[in-house]
C-alpha cells in the first residue's frame, strides 16, 4: 500500500497535526521525515490540546507506530521529556521507533544558532533558536553525532571530542563565549540520556518498507512547509531542512513510487514567523482580526504570526513543487464575520504580470500582490458538519481555491477540535 505525505503548503502552522491526526485513524505508522523542535504541531481532543514537536501526531491513537525518520534532527532530552508529558496525561509512547542514522542536536548546536543571529543584526532570520541550522549544517559537513552513536560511548566521546575542538574555538575566538566542557556533555548524554532513548532507537527504513509490503497504511507527516524549504523556499528566510513532499522519500528512505498521495494544508488565509518576504502581508485591523481569531501565536515560541490574505501564486507553486494529489484547507472558520475577503491572484512588478512565483528573489520582495475581493459570509462555521452547512460564500471560497490549484479540496477545517471539520471528498 502506497504511502500517504501530509505537506504545509505556506509558511508552516497550517494545521498539519489536526490533519495528520485525523488521517492517522487509518493508518500503521506515522513518520515525521525532517525538522526538529522548530515544530509546533496541534492537535485537540475533547477539548484537550497536545502541542508536539517531535513525536508524530499520529501517537494519540493506540494502533498506531510513531516513528522519527533518519531526516529528523532530535535533542535527545526534547524527545523524553515530551514522552513524559504525553505519559502524564495518558499516552502511551512506548511505540515510539527513533531512527540510528537521525542526527543529534548538541548543545553547541544552541550556542551557534544564537550567535548566529546575533551576529546578522538586522537581518536575522527569526529563528526559533533550538539549534535546527547549526544541526544540519554539521550533518551536511560530515561532522554530526547520530542517535545511533549514543549507544557506542567510545565513538560518541571520539566523534564529540573532534567536533568539539573546532566549537569551542569557534565560540571563544569568534563569539567570546565560554567553551562548553566536553565531559559534562558526554556524561549528561551517555550517562542521563542514552539509556533512556536506546530503546527507542531502531532500524525505521526497514520498518516503513515492511508495512508497505505487508500492505499497511504509511503516512509521512512534514513538518515546517513549501516556502520554508531551504531549497525552494523564500531562501535565507528558511528553514535548514525539505520540508517538500520530495524530502519524505530522504528523510524516510523511500523512493517517489511508494507515494501515492500528497495532501497539501492550506491555512485559508497565511500566517508566517521570523523575517521574510510575504508579498500578501496585511497590518492594521485586519492583521488584529485574524490573529485574534485564529489565535496566531506560536505553538512553542508564543511568538504573534504575522498575518496575510491566501495567496494562489504561492499555492500553485506548491502544487508543482509537491505534486499535490488534494488540499486540505484549515481555519474556514476564522474568516467568518469579514465584510469581504481578499484573495492574491497574481503578482504585479515593474509593469510585469506573474501568476507564477518569480524566480529572481529580488523580484519576490517588491512584488505587489493582485487581488480578487470576495463576499465575506457572517455566519460562524464552528459547528459545520457537511458541505451544505457553509454558506455559499465560504463554499465559493473554497471551490475558487481548488480551481485555482488544479487540485480537488478533500477536507475543510472549521475549528481546532478533531471533528470539526467538513468533508469534500466524494
Ligand atoms: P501545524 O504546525 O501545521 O501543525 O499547525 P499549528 O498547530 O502550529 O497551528 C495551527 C493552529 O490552528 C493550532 O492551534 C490548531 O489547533 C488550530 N487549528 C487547526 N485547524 C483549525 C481549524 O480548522 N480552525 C481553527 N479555528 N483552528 C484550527
Ligand atoms: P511547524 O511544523 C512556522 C521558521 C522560523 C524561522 C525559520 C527558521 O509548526 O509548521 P529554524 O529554527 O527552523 O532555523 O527557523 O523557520 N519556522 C517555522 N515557522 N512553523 C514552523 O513549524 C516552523 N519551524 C521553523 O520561525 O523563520
Ligand atoms: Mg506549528
Amino acid at each position: 500500500m502506497p504511502a500517504t505525505v501530509v505537506v504545509g503548503t505556506q509558511w508552516g502552522d497550517e494545521g498539519k497535526g489536526k490533519l495528520t491526526d485525523l488521517l492517522a485513524k487509518d493508518m500503521r505508522l506515522v513518520v515525521r521525515y525532517q525538522g526538529g523542535h522548530n515544530a509546533g504541531h496541534t492537535i485537540v481532543v475533547d477539548g484537550q490540546s497536545f502541542a508536539l514537536q517531535l513525536v508524530p501526531s499520529g501517537v494519540l491513537y493506540p494502533h498506531t507506530v510513531p516513528v522519527i525518520g533518519n531526516g529528523v534532527v532530535v535533542d535527545p532530552a526534547v524527545l523524553l521529556a515530551e514522552c513524559e508529558m504525553l505519559g502524564s496525561r495518558g499516552i502511551d509512547t512506548s511505540r515510539l521507533v527513533l531512527s540510528g542514522n537521525a542526527h543529534l542536536i548538541m548543545p553547541y548546536h544552541y550556542e551557534l544558532d544564537l550567535m548566529t543571529e546575533r551576529y546578522l543584526g538586522q537581518n536575522k532570520l527569526g529563528t526559533t533558536k533550538r539549534g535546527i541550522g547549526p544541526a544540519y549544517a554539521d550533518k551536511a559537513a560530515r561532522i554530526g553525532l547520530r542517535v545511533q552513536d549514543l549507544t557506542d560511548p567510545k565513538i560518541f566521546r571520539q566523534k564529540l571530542d573532534v567536533v568539539l575542538r573546532e566549537k569551542n574555538a569557534l565560540l571563544s575566538r569568534v563569539y567570546n563565549r565560554l567553551p562548553l566542557d566536553g565531559e559534562a556533555i558526554a556524561e549528561r548524554y551517555l550517562g542521563e540520556i542514552a539509556p533512556r532513548i536506546a530503546p527507542m532507537i531502531g532500524d525505521t527504513v526497514a520498518l516503513v518498507h515492511e508495512a508497505l509490503e505487508a500492505g499497511e497504511q504509511v503516512m509521512l507527516e512534514g513538518a515546517q512547509a513549501t516556502f520554508l524549504d531551504v531549497d525552494h523556499g523564500t531562501y535565507p528566510f528558511v528553514t535548514s531542512s525539505n520540508p517538500v513532499a520530495g524530502g519524505a522519500c530522504v528523510g524516510a528512505g523511500i523512493g517517489p513510487r511508494d507515494i501515492s498521495r500528497v495532501v497539501g494544508i492550506v491555512k485559508a488565509y497565511i500566517t508566517r514567523v521570523g523575517s521574510g518576504p510575504f508579498p500578501t502581508e496585511v497590518e492594521g485591523e485586519t492583521a488584529d482580526y485574524l490573529v485574534d481569531r485564529g489565535h496566531e501565536y506560536g505553538t512553542n515560541t508564543g511568538r504573534r504570526r504575522r498575518p496575510g490574505w491566501l495567496d494562489l501564486v504561492m499555492l500553485r507553486q506548491a502544487v508543482r513543487l509537491n505534486s499535490l494529489s488534494e488540499l486540505d484547507i484549515t481555519k474556514l472558520d476564522v474568516l467568518s464575520r469579514l465584510e469581504t475577503v481578499k484573495v492574491c491572484v497574481a503578482y504585479e512588478a515593474d509593469g510585469t504580470v506573474y501568476e507564477h512565483v518569480p524566480y529572481h528573489q529580488s523580484v519576490l520582495h517588491r512584488v505587489s500582490p493582485v487581488y480578487e475581493e470576495l463576499p465575506g459570509w457572517q455566519e460562524d462555521l464552528a459547528g459545520a458538519t457537511s458541505v451544505d452547512d457553509l454558506p455559499a460564500a465560504a463554499r465559493s471560497y473554497v471551490e475558487l481555491i481548488a480551481k485555482a490549484a488544479g487540485v480537488p479540496v478533500s477536507f475543510v477545517g472549521v475549528g481546532p477540535g478533531r471533528e470539526q471539520y467538513v468533508s469534500f471528498a466524494a
